[in-house]
Protein backbone atom coordinates (compact mmCIF):
# COMPACT_ATOMS: atom_id res chain seq x y z
CA UNK A 1 0.00 0.00 0.00
CA UNK A 2 1.57 3.03 -0.99
CA UNK A 3 1.10 6.01 0.98
CA UNK A 4 -1.04 8.10 -1.27
CA UNK A 5 -3.53 4.78 -1.17
CA UNK A 6 -3.16 5.62 2.67
CA UNK A 7 -4.32 9.08 2.13
CA UNK A 8 -6.82 8.17 0.03
CA UNK A 9 -8.36 5.89 2.50
CA UNK A 10 -7.76 7.90 5.11
CA UNK A 11 -10.06 10.69 3.76
CA UNK A 12 -12.63 8.24 2.84
CA UNK A 13 -12.80 6.96 6.72
CA UNK A 14 -12.78 10.59 8.14
CA UNK A 15 -15.73 11.88 5.55
CA UNK A 16 -17.37 8.52 6.65
CA UNK A 17 -16.28 8.78 10.52
CA UNK A 18 -17.30 12.95 10.42
CA UNK A 19 -19.76 13.12 13.12
CA UNK A 20 -18.03 11.60 15.68
CA UNK A 21 -15.20 13.49 15.24
CA UNK A 22 -14.94 15.60 18.33
CA UNK A 23 -11.17 17.20 18.03
CA UNK A 24 -12.70 20.72 18.40
CA UNK A 25 -13.57 20.09 21.93
CA UNK A 26 -10.06 19.38 22.82
CA UNK A 27 -7.13 21.82 22.84
CA UNK A 28 -3.91 19.60 21.62
CA UNK A 29 -0.87 21.13 20.46
CA UNK A 30 -0.01 21.88 16.77
CA UNK A 31 2.27 19.21 15.04
CA UNK A 32 1.37 16.64 17.07
CA UNK A 33 -0.23 13.39 16.85
CA UNK A 34 -0.96 12.58 20.08
CA UNK A 35 -1.11 8.51 20.55
CA UNK A 36 -1.15 8.54 24.47
CA UNK A 37 -4.59 9.10 25.77
CA UNK A 38 -4.92 5.93 27.08
CA UNK A 39 -1.85 7.12 29.80
CA UNK A 40 -2.81 11.01 30.18
CA UNK A 41 -5.51 11.88 28.09
CA UNK A 42 -5.74 15.05 26.56
CA UNK A 43 -6.90 18.67 27.91
CA UNK A 44 -10.77 19.22 26.68
CA UNK A 45 -11.32 22.67 25.57
CA UNK A 46 -13.77 23.21 28.30
CA UNK A 47 -11.32 22.33 31.71
CA UNK A 48 -9.08 25.74 31.66
CA UNK A 49 -12.45 28.24 32.19
CA UNK A 50 -13.72 25.45 34.81
CA UNK A 51 -10.44 25.56 37.13
CA UNK A 52 -10.05 29.12 36.32
CA UNK A 53 -13.42 29.70 37.94
CA UNK A 54 -13.13 27.10 40.69
CA UNK A 55 -10.02 28.62 41.69
CA UNK A 56 -10.92 32.40 41.61
CA UNK A 57 -14.22 32.76 42.19
CA UNK A 58 -15.09 29.38 43.89
CA UNK A 59 -12.43 29.19 46.35
CA UNK A 60 -11.32 32.53 46.10
CA UNK A 61 -14.22 34.64 46.06
CA UNK A 62 -16.72 32.52 47.60
CA UNK A 63 -14.71 30.23 49.98
CA UNK A 64 -16.00 28.00 51.93
CA UNK A 65 -19.67 28.36 50.88
CA UNK A 66 -18.56 26.78 47.95
CA UNK A 67 -19.33 23.42 49.75
CA UNK A 68 -22.77 24.07 49.30
CA UNK A 69 -23.19 27.32 46.81
CA UNK A 70 -21.12 25.61 44.12
CA UNK A 71 -22.18 21.95 44.54
CA UNK A 72 -18.83 20.83 45.90
CA UNK A 73 -20.20 18.74 48.79
CA UNK A 74 -22.39 16.49 46.19
CA UNK A 75 -19.38 16.45 43.19
CA UNK A 76 -18.23 12.94 44.08
CA UNK A 77 -21.79 11.70 43.50
CA UNK A 78 -22.55 14.18 40.52
CA UNK A 79 -19.51 13.49 38.80
CA UNK A 80 -19.95 9.82 39.70
CA UNK A 81 -23.21 9.81 37.48
CA UNK A 82 -21.72 11.69 34.60
CA UNK A 83 -18.89 8.36 34.72
CA UNK A 84 -21.98 5.77 35.37
CA UNK A 85 -23.30 6.85 31.54
CA UNK A 86 -20.39 6.18 29.68
CA UNK A 87 -20.16 2.84 32.14
CA UNK A 88 -23.79 1.87 31.50
CA UNK A 89 -24.42 2.51 35.14
CA UNK A 90 -27.55 4.00 36.23
CA UNK A 91 -27.48 6.92 38.37
CA UNK A 92 -26.70 6.60 42.15
CA UNK A 93 -23.70 3.54 41.46
CA UNK A 94 -20.55 5.46 41.07
CA UNK A 95 -18.58 7.80 43.64
CA UNK A 96 -15.28 9.80 42.80
CA UNK A 97 -12.68 10.32 44.72
CA UNK A 98 -9.00 8.42 45.38
CA UNK A 99 -6.99 6.51 43.62
CA UNK A 100 -7.59 3.46 41.45
CA UNK A 101 -5.37 1.70 43.62
CA UNK A 102 -6.89 2.71 46.73
CA UNK A 103 -10.65 2.23 45.61
CA UNK A 104 -9.38 -1.43 44.20
CA UNK A 105 -8.48 -1.94 47.94
CA UNK A 106 -11.86 -0.61 49.27
CA UNK A 107 -13.49 -2.75 46.65
CA UNK A 108 -11.59 -5.83 47.51
CA UNK A 109 -12.54 -5.62 51.33
CA UNK A 110 -16.24 -4.79 50.03
CA UNK A 111 -15.68 -7.76 48.23
CA UNK A 112 -14.78 -9.96 50.97
CA UNK A 113 -17.70 -8.48 53.58
CA UNK A 114 -20.13 -9.85 50.69
CA UNK A 115 -18.84 -13.41 50.11
CA UNK A 116 -17.68 -14.31 53.95
CA UNK A 117 -16.61 -18.21 54.06
CA UNK A 118 -14.69 -17.97 50.95
CA UNK A 119 -10.99 -17.53 50.75
CA UNK A 120 -9.28 -16.94 47.24
CA UNK A 121 -9.37 -14.41 44.99
CA UNK A 122 -8.83 -15.40 41.09
CA UNK A 123 -7.09 -12.85 39.16
CA UNK A 124 -4.49 -13.00 35.96
CA UNK A 125 -0.88 -12.96 35.91
CA UNK A 126 0.70 -9.91 34.24
CA UNK A 127 -2.44 -7.26 35.65
CA UNK A 128 -1.05 -3.64 35.79
CA UNK A 129 1.04 -3.77 38.64
CA UNK A 130 -0.93 -1.89 41.07
CA UNK A 131 -3.82 -4.42 41.09
CA UNK A 132 -1.63 -6.88 41.62
CA UNK A 133 0.23 -5.35 44.33
CA UNK A 134 -3.09 -4.57 46.02
CA UNK A 135 -4.88 -8.19 45.47
CA UNK A 136 -1.44 -9.45 47.27
CA UNK A 137 -1.97 -6.87 50.06
CA UNK A 138 -5.70 -7.18 50.46
CA UNK A 139 -4.60 -11.28 50.54
CA UNK A 140 -2.42 -11.21 53.17
CA UNK A 141 -4.65 -8.53 55.29
CA UNK A 142 -7.35 -11.22 54.99
CA UNK A 143 -5.84 -14.53 54.95
CA UNK A 144 -6.91 -15.00 51.36
CA UNK A 145 -5.03 -17.16 49.06
CA UNK A 146 -4.04 -15.59 45.29
CA UNK A 147 -5.19 -18.10 42.19
CA UNK A 148 -3.56 -16.97 38.44
CA UNK A 149 -5.19 -17.79 35.80
CA UNK A 150 -5.07 -16.08 32.19
CA UNK A 151 -8.15 -15.12 31.39
CA UNK A 152 -9.79 -17.85 28.88
CA UNK A 153 -9.07 -20.41 32.35
CA UNK A 154 -10.77 -18.10 34.47
CA UNK A 155 -14.56 -19.92 34.47
CA UNK A 156 -12.59 -23.32 34.44
CA UNK A 157 -10.64 -22.43 37.67
CA UNK A 158 -13.94 -20.90 39.68
CA UNK A 159 -14.78 -22.74 42.75
CA UNK A 160 -16.68 -22.30 45.78
CA UNK A 161 -13.95 -21.20 47.56
CA UNK A 162 -13.60 -18.21 45.25
CA UNK A 163 -14.91 -14.98 46.94
CA UNK A 164 -13.74 -12.58 43.76
CA UNK A 165 -12.59 -12.39 40.11
CA UNK A 166 -10.60 -9.70 39.82
CA UNK A 167 -9.46 -8.52 35.78
CA UNK A 168 -8.73 -5.54 33.80
CA UNK A 169 -11.69 -5.32 31.10
CA UNK A 170 -9.03 -3.88 28.56
CA UNK A 171 -5.25 -4.99 29.28
CA UNK A 172 -2.75 -2.02 29.84
CA UNK A 173 0.03 -3.63 27.23
CA UNK A 174 -1.45 -5.50 25.09
CA UNK A 175 -4.81 -3.77 24.45
CA UNK A 176 -6.92 -7.14 24.96
CA UNK A 177 -10.58 -6.29 25.66
CA UNK A 178 -11.60 -9.32 27.98
CA UNK A 179 -15.32 -10.68 27.43
CA UNK A 180 -16.72 -9.21 30.80
CA UNK A 181 -20.23 -10.69 29.89
CA UNK A 182 -19.28 -14.42 29.71
CA UNK A 183 -16.67 -14.11 33.17
CA UNK A 184 -19.26 -12.16 35.26
CA UNK A 185 -22.16 -14.46 34.31
CA UNK A 186 -19.58 -17.61 34.90
CA UNK A 187 -18.62 -15.85 37.99
CA UNK A 188 -21.73 -15.69 39.33
CA UNK A 189 -22.59 -19.03 38.31
CA UNK A 190 -20.07 -20.12 41.01
CA UNK A 191 -21.35 -18.15 43.81
CA UNK A 192 -18.30 -15.15 43.49
CA UNK A 193 -18.35 -11.44 42.78
CA UNK A 194 -16.62 -10.13 40.28
CA UNK A 195 -14.86 -6.62 40.57
CA UNK A 196 -13.07 -5.36 37.28
CA UNK A 197 -10.94 -2.17 36.50
CA UNK A 198 -11.89 -0.13 33.85
CA UNK A 199 -8.91 1.89 33.48
CA UNK A 200 -8.65 1.06 29.78
CA UNK A 201 -11.93 0.98 28.81
CA UNK A 202 -13.80 3.66 30.17
CA UNK A 203 -14.42 6.42 27.59
CA UNK A 204 -13.22 4.23 24.71
CA UNK A 205 -14.93 0.91 24.94
CA UNK A 206 -19.20 0.10 26.12
CA UNK A 207 -18.93 -1.31 29.60
CA UNK A 208 -22.50 -2.41 30.59
CA UNK A 209 -22.03 -2.61 34.13
CA UNK A 210 -25.79 -2.68 34.91
CA UNK A 211 -26.84 -4.66 31.89
CA UNK A 212 -24.03 -7.59 32.70
CA UNK A 213 -24.88 -7.01 36.40
CA UNK A 214 -21.01 -6.48 37.47
CA UNK A 215 -21.23 -5.95 41.12
CA UNK A 216 -17.97 -3.80 41.53
CA UNK A 217 -15.85 -1.69 39.29
CA UNK A 218 -12.92 1.10 39.58
CA UNK A 219 -11.28 3.24 36.77
CA UNK A 220 -8.99 6.34 36.71
CA UNK A 221 -9.96 9.68 35.46
CA UNK A 222 -7.06 10.82 34.05
CA UNK A 223 -6.95 8.30 30.22
CA UNK A 224 -9.79 8.06 28.38
CA UNK A 225 -11.85 10.23 30.99
CA UNK A 226 -9.51 13.26 30.32
CA UNK A 227 -10.04 14.30 33.70
CA UNK A 228 -5.85 15.74 33.62
CA UNK A 229 -3.05 13.97 35.87
CA UNK A 230 -4.05 12.59 39.07
CA UNK A 231 -7.46 13.26 38.10
CA UNK A 232 -9.25 11.40 40.70
CA UNK A 233 -10.62 7.68 40.24
CA UNK A 234 -14.11 6.17 40.60
CA UNK A 235 -15.88 3.29 42.08
CA UNK A 236 -18.86 1.40 41.04
CA UNK A 237 -21.31 -0.89 43.66
CA UNK A 238 -24.03 -1.99 41.95
CA UNK A 239 -27.38 -0.83 44.17
CA UNK A 240 -28.21 -4.42 45.17
CA UNK A 241 -24.84 -4.52 46.93
CA UNK A 242 -25.07 -0.86 48.80
CA UNK A 243 -26.66 -1.83 51.78
CA UNK A 244 -24.14 -4.63 52.39
CA UNK A 245 -21.02 -2.76 51.26
CA UNK A 246 -18.66 -2.43 53.87
CA UNK A 247 -16.09 0.40 53.53
CA UNK A 248 -12.82 -0.70 55.18
CA UNK A 249 -11.65 3.28 54.58
CA UNK A 250 -15.16 4.75 57.13
CA UNK A 251 -13.67 8.41 56.33
CA UNK A 252 -16.40 11.08 57.32
CA UNK A 253 -17.50 12.11 53.87
CA UNK A 254 -19.31 8.42 54.02
CA UNK A 255 -21.16 8.89 57.55
CA UNK A 256 -24.63 8.97 57.43
CA UNK A 257 -24.38 12.63 59.20
CA UNK A 258 -21.42 13.82 58.49
CA UNK A 259 -21.87 17.20 60.33
CA UNK A 260 -23.14 15.90 63.19
CA UNK A 261 -19.44 14.84 63.87
CA UNK A 262 -20.71 11.57 66.08
CA UNK A 263 -18.05 9.69 67.72
CA UNK A 264 -18.89 6.78 66.24
CA UNK A 265 -19.06 5.98 62.46
CA UNK A 266 -22.73 4.87 60.87
CA UNK A 267 -22.22 4.37 56.88
CA UNK A 268 -24.35 6.42 54.93
CA UNK A 269 -26.95 5.06 52.73
CA UNK A 270 -26.43 4.39 49.08
CA UNK A 271 -23.30 5.10 46.96
CA UNK A 272 -22.46 7.98 49.63
CA UNK A 273 -21.36 5.10 51.60
CA UNK A 274 -18.22 4.33 49.55
CA UNK A 275 -16.88 7.85 50.41
CA UNK A 276 -14.05 8.41 52.26
CA UNK A 277 -12.59 11.92 53.09
CA UNK A 278 -12.13 15.27 51.51
CA UNK A 279 -11.70 14.83 47.80
CA UNK A 280 -9.44 16.73 45.61
CA UNK A 281 -11.97 19.46 44.59
CA UNK A 282 -9.97 21.22 42.15
CA UNK A 283 -9.11 18.20 40.40
CA UNK A 284 -12.20 16.75 40.90
CA UNK A 285 -14.12 20.00 39.10
CA UNK A 286 -11.45 19.77 36.34
CA UNK A 287 -12.98 15.86 35.68
CA UNK A 288 -16.42 16.95 35.32
CA UNK A 289 -15.66 19.82 32.90
CA UNK A 290 -13.32 17.42 30.83
CA UNK A 291 -16.70 15.03 30.99
CA UNK A 292 -18.35 17.88 29.20
CA UNK A 293 -16.33 16.45 25.99
CA UNK A 294 -18.62 13.45 25.67
CA UNK A 295 -21.83 15.64 26.10
CA UNK A 296 -24.78 14.29 23.99
CA UNK A 297 -22.07 11.71 22.69
CA UNK A 298 -23.20 7.51 22.33
CA UNK A 299 -20.55 5.81 23.84
CA UNK A 300 -20.95 3.11 21.30
CA UNK A 301 -20.67 5.46 18.42
CA UNK A 302 -17.28 6.37 19.83
CA UNK A 303 -16.52 2.62 20.08
CA UNK A 304 -17.51 2.07 16.53
CA UNK A 305 -14.64 4.92 15.44
CA UNK A 306 -11.88 3.14 17.65
CA UNK A 307 -12.56 0.58 15.74
CA UNK A 308 -12.21 2.00 12.77
CA UNK A 309 -8.89 3.78 13.59
CA UNK A 310 -7.57 0.78 15.57
CA UNK A 311 -8.11 -1.43 12.08
CA UNK A 312 -6.64 0.81 9.72
CA UNK A 313 -3.38 1.93 12.45
CA UNK A 314 -2.75 -1.57 12.43
CA UNK A 315 -2.78 -2.62 8.55
CA UNK A 316 -0.72 0.77 8.13
CA UNK A 317 1.93 -0.47 10.85
CA UNK A 318 2.21 -3.95 9.07
CA UNK A 319 2.51 -1.98 5.19
CA UNK A 320 5.57 -0.55 6.53
CA UNK A 321 6.78 -3.13 9.70
CA UNK A 322 5.76 -6.40 7.63
CA UNK A 323 7.18 -8.57 10.22
CA UNK A 324 5.11 -6.33 13.29
CA UNK A 325 4.84 -8.56 15.74
CA UNK A 326 1.26 -7.18 17.27
CA UNK A 327 0.54 -7.94 20.53
CA UNK A 328 -3.11 -6.43 20.39
CA UNK A 329 -5.43 -9.04 19.04
CA UNK A 330 -6.69 -8.35 15.70
CA UNK A 331 -10.38 -9.28 15.90
CA UNK A 332 -12.33 -6.16 16.62
CA UNK A 333 -14.05 -8.02 19.45
CA UNK A 334 -10.99 -8.75 21.34
CA UNK A 335 -9.47 -5.12 20.40
CA UNK A 336 -9.65 -2.10 23.26
CA UNK A 337 -8.49 1.40 21.86
CA UNK A 338 -4.79 0.53 21.32
CA UNK A 339 -2.69 -0.70 19.20
CA UNK A 340 0.95 -2.74 20.41
CA UNK A 341 3.22 -4.44 19.49
CA UNK A 342 6.47 -6.14 20.04
CA UNK A 343 9.85 -4.55 19.16
CA UNK A 344 13.57 -5.09 20.37
CA UNK A 345 14.35 -1.37 19.80
CA UNK A 346 10.85 -0.38 21.02
CA UNK A 347 11.87 2.07 23.33
CA UNK A 348 14.08 3.35 20.73
CA UNK A 349 10.88 3.78 18.19
CA UNK A 350 9.04 5.31 20.77
CA UNK A 351 11.88 8.03 21.59
CA UNK A 352 12.16 8.77 18.29
CA UNK A 353 8.70 9.18 17.36
CA UNK A 354 7.92 11.55 19.54
CA UNK A 355 11.21 13.55 18.61
CA UNK A 356 8.56 13.68 15.45
CA UNK A 357 5.85 15.02 17.28
CA UNK A 358 4.39 11.41 17.30
CA UNK A 359 3.51 10.71 20.91
CA UNK A 360 3.01 6.79 22.13
CA UNK A 361 4.42 5.10 24.88
CA UNK A 362 6.65 2.04 25.73
CA UNK A 363 6.02 -0.46 28.64
CA UNK A 364 8.65 -2.78 29.62
CA UNK A 365 10.11 -5.17 28.27
CA UNK A 366 9.82 -4.17 24.34
CA UNK A 367 6.44 -3.11 23.94
CA UNK A 368 5.43 0.03 21.10
CA UNK A 369 2.08 0.92 22.90
CA UNK A 370 -0.27 3.50 20.35
CA UNK A 371 -3.19 4.00 22.25
CA UNK A 372 -5.95 5.94 20.16
CA UNK A 373 -8.56 8.09 22.25
CA UNK A 374 -11.23 7.84 19.41
CA UNK A 375 -12.71 11.17 20.45
CA UNK A 376 -9.83 13.70 19.04
CA UNK A 377 -7.60 11.33 16.99
CA UNK A 378 -8.39 11.28 12.96
CA UNK A 379 -7.61 8.56 10.43
CA UNK A 380 -5.13 11.38 8.50
CA UNK A 381 -3.14 11.51 11.93
CA UNK A 382 -2.95 7.97 11.81
CA UNK A 383 -1.24 8.66 8.62
CA UNK A 384 1.04 11.04 9.80
CA UNK A 385 2.02 8.67 12.49
CA UNK A 386 2.79 6.03 9.85
CA UNK A 387 4.55 7.90 7.85
CA UNK A 388 6.80 9.18 10.99
CA UNK A 389 7.51 5.32 11.55
CA UNK A 390 8.29 4.50 8.46
CA UNK A 391 11.00 7.65 8.00
CA UNK A 392 12.03 6.31 11.91
CA UNK A 393 13.06 3.01 10.82
CA UNK A 394 14.65 4.07 7.34
CA UNK A 395 16.81 6.24 9.17
CA UNK A 396 17.72 3.74 11.49
CA UNK A 397 16.61 6.81 13.98
CA UNK A 398 15.61 4.13 16.37
CA UNK A 399 19.06 2.92 16.93
CA UNK A 400 20.51 6.11 18.27
CA UNK A 401 22.61 4.84 20.88
CA UNK A 402 21.31 8.50 22.85
CA UNK A 403 18.06 5.90 23.56
CA UNK A 404 19.88 3.12 24.67
CA UNK A 405 21.67 4.83 26.96
CA UNK A 406 18.35 5.97 28.26
CA UNK A 407 16.10 2.75 28.02
CA UNK A 408 15.89 1.92 31.71
CA UNK A 409 15.61 -2.20 30.81
CA UNK A 410 18.77 -2.36 28.60
C1 LIG B 1 -5.25 -1.09 34.70
C2 LIG B 1 -4.72 -0.01 35.60
N1 LIG B 1 -5.08 0.02 36.89
C3 LIG B 1 -4.62 0.99 37.71
C4 LIG B 1 -3.78 1.99 37.25
C5 LIG B 1 -3.24 3.07 38.10
O1 LIG B 1 -3.70 3.15 39.40
P1 LIG B 1 -3.61 4.57 40.15
O2 LIG B 1 -4.63 5.46 39.51
O3 LIG B 1 -3.88 4.25 41.57
O4 LIG B 1 -2.23 5.11 39.93
C6 LIG B 1 -3.41 1.99 35.90
C7 LIG B 1 -2.51 3.07 35.40
O5 LIG B 1 -2.05 3.09 34.30
C8 LIG B 1 -3.88 0.96 35.07
O6 LIG B 1 -3.52 0.94 33.78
Amino acid sequence: MTFDHLDARAADLDAAHATTDLRERFLLPPGVVYLDGNSLGALPRAVPAAVRDAVEQQWGRDLIASWNTHGWWDAPVRVGDAIGRLVGAAPGQVVVGDSTSVRLHQSLHAAAALRPGRSVVLTEPGSFPTDQYVVAGVAAQLGWRVEHAAPAEIPSRLSPDVAVVVLSHVDYRTGELLDLPSITAAAHDAGAVVLWDLCHSAGAVPVGLDEHQVDLAVGCGYKYLNGGPGAPAYGYVAARHQDAFVNVVPGWHGHAQPFAMADQYVGASGISRARIGTPPMLSLLALEAALQAFDGVDIHDVRARSLSLTRFLRDAIADVLPDAAFVSPEPDGLRGSQVALRHPDAYGIVQALAARGVVGDFRSPDVVRLGVAAPYLTHADLVTAVRALRDVLDAGEHRDPAWARRNPVT
